[in-house]
């Protein structure tokens, strides 16, 4: 393998937020074009997945890549994490173009950056592939679980816990009602591992679901699973009355044009930047009488647990509690208190909750704040 690790400089991109480090990693012998994006490490190391993409161009991977480390670092500062914000892409077919060569070479470009970066699943990425990049470096997680890493394992469920969490919570304070998703219609658009884990949950508390997956397998599953579920093309379910819209598939849902379209009064889903730009469609949602949860503080579920792992796997528990499945179960809850938080102030100030996310999360990973949270 000849893996080669450059530079890049992408200071032109509308995206580059003073990002500290993006890395090209190349390997001519197994395909690989990869890059590695390491927003901010204030807070510690900069964890985040590994996205494999078939992008169409490399500007379009490379403004992908900007904008889900950015997330990263403010998603790992409101979930109350030691952590920096990082991500990765592989260019490529997830289906057709994955090898195990592949991988071993992205592990070994990751071995070579030394452990600023520590990589874990994402959209066309799985546990199989984690462990086959274990194989060249130890700055990987979400690994099977095993022995000696038992709160290592698959993110999604606890991803598909915290959007739930906040969703219910949201639910609850603006309709001032302790059961309040019973019969409210819920779309969920993605009914992938962590939709379709949301979808189960509303279902379990009496919604209504309509949803909306471009795999016919999934929405076969749903109709099976889910007494009276409504199945509509994504293009429709947008357009559809409904109570709560929960998207989980990809980013960039909502610009101008379809907000314009949405009929909903909460939105809260797992979707990484569903805002297709961030500040012009927060403020067009708010003002559109629309209660937006931010994308990243809800699906926080995922990245909690990795760092569960990681700082068991590492020895390196900021925590005056211990890391065991129980704590991890508190601290994914404690996004429901985050999510009501920022509505909160948002209400208050009059200020879109993005804005509001945003500036507590500024506040703490800018000035290095430790982690701040109660677990009893
Ligand atoms: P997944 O790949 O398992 O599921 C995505 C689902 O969306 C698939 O079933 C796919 O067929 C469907 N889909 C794709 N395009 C669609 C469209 N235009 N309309 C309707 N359905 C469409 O991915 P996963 O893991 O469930 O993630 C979903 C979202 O949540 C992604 O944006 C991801 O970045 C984000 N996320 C996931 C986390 C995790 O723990 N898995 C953590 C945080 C965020």
């Amino acid at each position: 393998m000849a893996v080669k690790l450059t530079d890049l400089k992408l200071q032109d991109f509308q995206d580059f937020d003073n990002h500290e480090r993006v890395v090209l990693i190349e390997d001519d012998t197994t395909n690989l074009t990869a890059v590695v994006s390491i927003h901010n490490n204030n807070l510690g190391p900069a964890m985040g997945g590994c996205r494999f993409y078939p992008y169409k161009t490399r500007e379009e991977g490379y403004k992908d890549v900007l904008r889900l480390s950015r997330g990263m670092t403010y998603k790992s500062a409101l979930a109350n994490l030691a952590l920096g914000g990082g991500k990765s892409i592989i260019f490529g077919d997830a289906r057709a173009d994955k090898t195990r060569d592949m991988l071993q070479s992205f592990g070994e470009g990751l071995e070579k950056l030394g452990g600023a970066y520590i990589t874990a699943e994402d959209v066309g990425t799985n546990e199989a592939d984690m462990l086959t990049i274990s194989s060249q470096t130890s700055y990987v997680m979400g690994l099977p679980p095993s022995a000696d890493n038992p709160l290592s394992g698959n993110p999604s469920p606890h991803t598909s816990q915290g959007v739930f969490t906040a969703l219910e919570g949201l639910a609850n304070e603006i309709y001032d009602d302790a059961n309040a998703l019973r019969g409210k219609r819920c779309g969920v658009m993605g009914l992938g591992a962590v939709g379709y884990g949301v979808a189960q949950k509303l279902n379990a508390a009496g919604a209504q679901l309509i949803v909306a997956d471009i795999n016919t397998e999934a929405c076969a599953r749903a109709e099976a699973e889910f007494a009276d579920v409504k199945i509509l093309g994504s293009d429709e379910l947008l357009k559809t009355e409904l109570d709560i819209f929960v998207p989980c598939a990809m980013g960039g849902v909502f610009d101008l044009d379809t907000i314009a379209l949405l009929k909903t009064e909460i939105i809260c889903g797992a979707a990484n930047n569903q805002l297709a730009t961030g500040r012009a469609e927060d403020r067009a949602l708010y003002d559109g009488g629309m209660i937006y949860a931010p994308d990243y503080v809800v699906n926080a579920g995922g990245i909690i647990a990795v760092a569960y792992a990681y700082y068991h796997a590492t020895d390196t528990n900021p925590y005056a509690w211990d890391l065991t499945p129980e704590t991890l179960a508190k601290h994914v809850e404690s996004i429901r208190a985050t999510t009501l938080n920022i509505f909160n102030i948002s209400r208050e100030n009059n200020t879109p909750p993005g804005f509001v996310a945003d500036e507590l999360a500024e506040n703490i990973f800018r000035n290095g704040v430790k982690p701040d949270l109660k677990i009893a």
